[in-house]
């Protein structure tokens, strides 16, 4: 299938109580185990690449390559820009091809959030490509974006439906306490605030931070109407590991890259499919 957009691929994730998987891929490899699963599984996915990712393997590789893999399969496949605090490189990714991107004006104050969103939404939709805004500051390390505890702020949801109103964004980040990368302690989730922000809109929401939040957690999130899961550094983590504990068990005699990389699709492969389950995206493809 064509690479489909993030509003086509949520649009019944609310009716349906399920998230679709969002996995941040840094290569050829890990996309390629995230993908395996999700035909395996039946699974709709959703394939990001961060600023630093798309400009390591390139803008138009990156389209390239995932393009690729979605047309070799019949399941959706949404291609997305994660956390773009750069507007110009945003809008390069979009003319590239992506078919989703985040625009993260999330560390400005609200009127200013409104109208970097605004803007860039109404440029990518000239291009039939999605848009995702924070609202609210999640905490934690993105890559070059750091957010520590004092600067993290859970989002206001009296504030959602202006945001949404005014941005015309198709999915909404919100901060509800998971964090970026590894946890140092155990997340508390505020529940309470999800429920009454999925009140307020029907915008889809998003959780980032997905490393760390317990099983229980996750389903929670998802029976009160999470639509997107966003998870990245647990992937980055057994992608190293998969190459290292293959390469010290045969360290002088491999030569052959194929012989150890083929551990990052399996490692990535069973993540990814615990996720799908979770999430209850298995079979909704
Ligand atoms: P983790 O790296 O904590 O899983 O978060 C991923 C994320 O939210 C990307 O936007």
């Amino acid at each position: 299938m064509s690479l489909v957009t993030l509003k086509e691929i949520l649009k019944e994730t609310r009716e349906k109580k399920y998230a679709v998987p969002a996995f941040n891929f840094n290569g050829y490899e890990d996309a390629q185990g995230m993908m395996n699963s999700a035909l395996r599984m039946r699974s709709p996915i959703i394939l990001m690449a961060s600023m630093g990712a798309a400009r390591y393997i390139g803008l138009k590789q990156t389209v390239g390559m995932i393009k690729g893999m979605a047309e070799s399969v019949d399941i959706p496949v949404c291609l997305h820009l994660d956390h773009a605090t750069d507007a110009a490189f945003l809008k390069e990714a979009v003319v590239a091809g992506f078919t989703s991107v985040m625009i993260d004006a999330s560390k400005k104050d609200f009127k200013e959030n409104i109208e970097i969103t605004k803007e860039v939404a109404a440029y990518a939709k000239k291009f039939g490509c999605s848009v995702e805004a924070e609202l609210g500051r999640i905490g934690g390390r993105e890559e070059e974006i750091a957010v520590d505890d004092a600067s993290s702020a859970l989002t206001d949801p009296e504030r959602v439906p202006e945001f949404v109103e005014k941005t015309g964004v198709d999915a909404l980040a919100v901060a509800i306490g998971t964090a970026h990368g590894f946890y140092k302690s155990t997340p508390k989730l505020d529940f309470e605030r999800l429920r009454k922000i999925a009140e307020l809109t029907s915008c889809p929401l998003v959780l980032h931070g997905g490393t760390g939040v317990s099983e229980t957690d996750f389903q929670t999130c998802v029976s009160l109407g999470m639509s997107k899961i966003n998870v990245g550094t647990e992937f980055k983590a057994a992608y190293t590991n998969a190459i290292r504990d293959a390469v010290a068990v045969n360290e002088t005699a491999e030569v052959d890259p194929r012989n150890y990389m083929k551990y990052v699709k399996t490692k990535c492969e069973e993540i990814a499919e615990g996720k799908m389950r979770l999430f209850h995206s298995a079979g909704m493809a």
